[in-house]
């Protein structure tokens, strides 16, 4: 059985300080070990980012599972559909992906797009925080016709953007203000039917749960990739067109992978391509590393949307997960994301300054601001 490589720990605490101050060096550090790495996290952790890895991680269901995860950590994230594990994981799937088809999402676009309308920026503005409100507003449209409490959703949703330990607070008070809504809408829906994701959800058994989970994966993750896509719309001004949009959210999610890291623990001692797998073991597997592997990409560090207009190789490109837990809010966020960059196919829009950077927090987000001018 080999050794794992791993980069140089602190002499005590291992690489969690580093894990918590600088997650992306710490990667990029182990990444330059190897496609596959040890850190020291408390537990054991390995972490990988070659399509193999990638693969057994996302299709192993049974030795790679959810609980024991990051997403246990985060309140907001500990629940439903994130935390269920094989062999139930399937069936409970299999109840909510109707509901997100994008057949079954068309019915949403009109709504969302005058959602979107009364968030239209124009002008010098920052597109984090524009981008913020217009998925809020979405997701409000989406989910509840617009009727959820906009200052509630904002303050259930706002603490998932904050750098840690701030999301892995519990907020007794705010959780079940939310809840209370949640299940009156619900019982409304419920009552008097609906055409809204609420009205697919609220009659599942544990529905209002996974709306208020789901709610919590698709709000950041939304709101980072809506806000570098209109960063790099700005910078790159050939790829403002309706047509070019699709690629040019697939070339943000690759170079921002909102999802940066993906992690399970090892439920039975296993092995892989000669490495022992202990029991209980932290499993990370990471989008950000595989998305910038320079085996795989091409100029990983450029932005060049016309990379996906030919056929992409196989488990190197994960910015949703992939296999039986890809991401269930997919098609909705190509929904939401597409909807709002057309915003800006027609007129002018200009980068004026900011700061793109990556900055980790329970997803990748811009340290931001990133103001940009809009005329039309
Ligand atoms: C650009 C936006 C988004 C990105 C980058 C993203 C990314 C991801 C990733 C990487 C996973 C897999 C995590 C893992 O390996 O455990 C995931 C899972 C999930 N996402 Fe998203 N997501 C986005 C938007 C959304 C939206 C709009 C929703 C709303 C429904 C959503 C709901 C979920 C749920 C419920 C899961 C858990 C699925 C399961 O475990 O079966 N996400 N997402």
């Amino acid at each position: 059985m080999h050794t794992l490589p791993q980069p140089t720990p602190h002499p005590r605490a291992g690489h969690l300080p580093k894990w918590g101050g600088e997650p992306i060096a710490l990667l990029q550090e182990g990444a330059a070990l190897g496609k596959l790495f040890g850190l020291n996290l408390g537990l054991q952790a390995i972490v990988g980012y070659g399509p193999s890895w990638n693969k057994r991680v996302l299709t192993d269901l049974e030795t790679f599972v959810s609980a024991g995860s990051f997403s246990r950590l985060v309140p907001y994230l500990a629940g439903g559909i994130i935390l269920t594990d094989a062999p139930t994981h399937k069936d409970r799937r299999a109840l909510l992906n109707p509901g997100f088809t994008p057949k079954a999402l068309e019915a949403l676009r009109e709504r969302v797009r005058a959602a979107l309308h009364a968030t239209r920026p124009s002008g010098e503005f920052d597109a984090l925080a524009w981008a913020d409100e217009a998925v809020l507003a979405m997701l409000n449209a989406a989910y509840f016709t617009s009727e959820f409490p906009r200052d509630l959703l904002h303050a259930f949703l706002a603490p998932l953007r904050s750098p840690f330990p701030t999301p892995m607070w519990p907020r007794p008070v705010a959780a079940r203000r939310v809840k209370r809504e949640l299940a009156e809408l619900a019982a409304k829906r419920r009552l008097l039917g609906g055409d809204d994701l609420l009205a697919f959800l609220a009659p599942l058994q544990r529905g209002e749960e996974e709306a208020r989970i789901s709610l919590a994966a698709a709000h950041d993750t939304t709101t980072h990739t809506l806000a570098w896509a209109t960063w790099h719309l700005a910078c790159f001004p050939r790829w403002r067109t309706r047509e070019a949009l699709k690629l040019v959210v697939k070339e943000t999610l690759r170079l921002y992978p909102a999802g940066f890291m993906g992690s399970r623990r090892v439920a039975k001692a296993s092995e892989f391509e000669g490495v022992h797998l202990k029991k209980g073991a932290l499993a990370l597997y990471s989008p950000f590393l595989t998305h910038r592997d320079p085996d795989v990409w091409p100029n990983p560090q450029g932005f060049d949307p016309e990379r996906f207009s030919g056929a992409i190789p196989a488990w190197s490109y994960l910015p949703f997960g992939g296999g039986e837990r890809t991401c269930l809010g997919m098609h909705l966020a190509h929904l939401l994301l597409e909807e709002a960059l057309s915003l800006f196919v027609h007129g002018d829009l200009e980068a004026r300054w900011g700061d793109p950077t990556p900055r980790p927090g329970v997803t990748l987000g811009p340290a931001g601001p990133l103001v940009v001018r809009f005329r039309t």
